[in-house]
């Protein structure tokens, strides 16, 4: 009985399409397991992150063609230092080699570039294709494609409760002037204005958790997890996250939607 109910459900699942008038207007994206999608080729790590680079091209593009606002991607935290010397170092090459090929289609595709995380610790050649492709999507105001380099969600929090507290110290605010938006705009997504917070939060591979990304932003987001590998993951498996999306209902601690 059990897996016959499934198994209907699934069909009826892959036959649900996709409800153009209710894209997610911010998707945040945990992309993960490229060392997996290697490992099963009996490839080394480093050739599960190019390829997962080819996936971020893919995928932005398939969100920007949707209509999605702003895509969050979570492409190194401030744990990811921990991993071998060797990988690290070819993690921090992939936003040179991205931004020096896609750039002129971030531009034809209206796509501007932002950045969360503590870009000043990272290698100098990084910083400068990080600051190079900002600059030349700044003009470009279709949806905004957010990296997270160097980023950690209890540093970010860390960071503006400092702010916050030399406010207070300089007596520009007092201490109760402190409120959600007084956080909110102490926070790295403040550039985002209205879409600051993701609606739809997406982590591939399996993995059930939120490994400190976007910490007080995801609050009230919609999570979708899937078995995909981030190599693997593409527009339609995008597509399908986005439809699970439309099927919940949102209350936002309320009663109605
Ligand atoms: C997690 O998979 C992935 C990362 C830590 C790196 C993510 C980076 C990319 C997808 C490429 C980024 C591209 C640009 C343009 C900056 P994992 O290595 O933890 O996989 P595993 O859990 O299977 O080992």
């Amino acid at each position: 009985m059990f897996s016959r109910q499934k198994k209907a459900q699934s069909i009826s699942e892959e036959t649900k399409v996709i409800d153009r008038n209710n894209i997610p207007a911010h998707i945040a994206i945990i992309m993960d397991g490229n060392g997996r999608w290697a490992q099963k080729r009996h490839l080394p790590r480093i050739a599960g992150h190019r390829e997962g680079m080819q996936t971020v091209k893919k995928v932005t593009i398939a969100a920007s063609d949707l209509g999605v606002k702003v895509l969050s991607l979570y492409a190194f935290s401030t744990e990811n230092w921990k991993r071998p010397k060797d990988e690290v170092s070819y993690l921090m090459q992939l936003p040179i080699r991205f931004f020096n090929t896609f750039v002129p289609d971030l531009i034809k595709h209206n796509v501007r570039v932002t950045v969360m995380g503590n870009i000043d610790k990272l290698p100098k050649d990084t910083q400068k294709a990080v600051h190079d492709a900002i600059d030349q999507t700044q003009e470009c105001n279709g949806m905004v494609l957010n990296f997270a380099l160097n980023y950690g969600g209890r540093d970010e929090i860390v960071d503006a409760v400092k702010n916050i507290a030399t406010q207070v110290k300089s007596g520009e605010i007092s201490v109760e002037q402190i409120d959600e938006s007084l956080v909110s705009a102490n926070l790295m997504t403040n550039m985002l204005d209205e879409y600051e917070d993701p609606d739809l939060m997406i982590r591939t591979s399996g993995e059930e958790r939120i490994s400190n990304f976007m910490l007080w932003q995801l609050a009230y987001s919609e999570f979708v997890f899937t078995d995909v590998h981030w190599p693997d993951f593409d527009a339609k498996t995008l597509e399908d996250a986005i439809i699970e999306f439309q099927g919940r209902h949102r209350r936002f601690g309320g009663l109605t939607k």
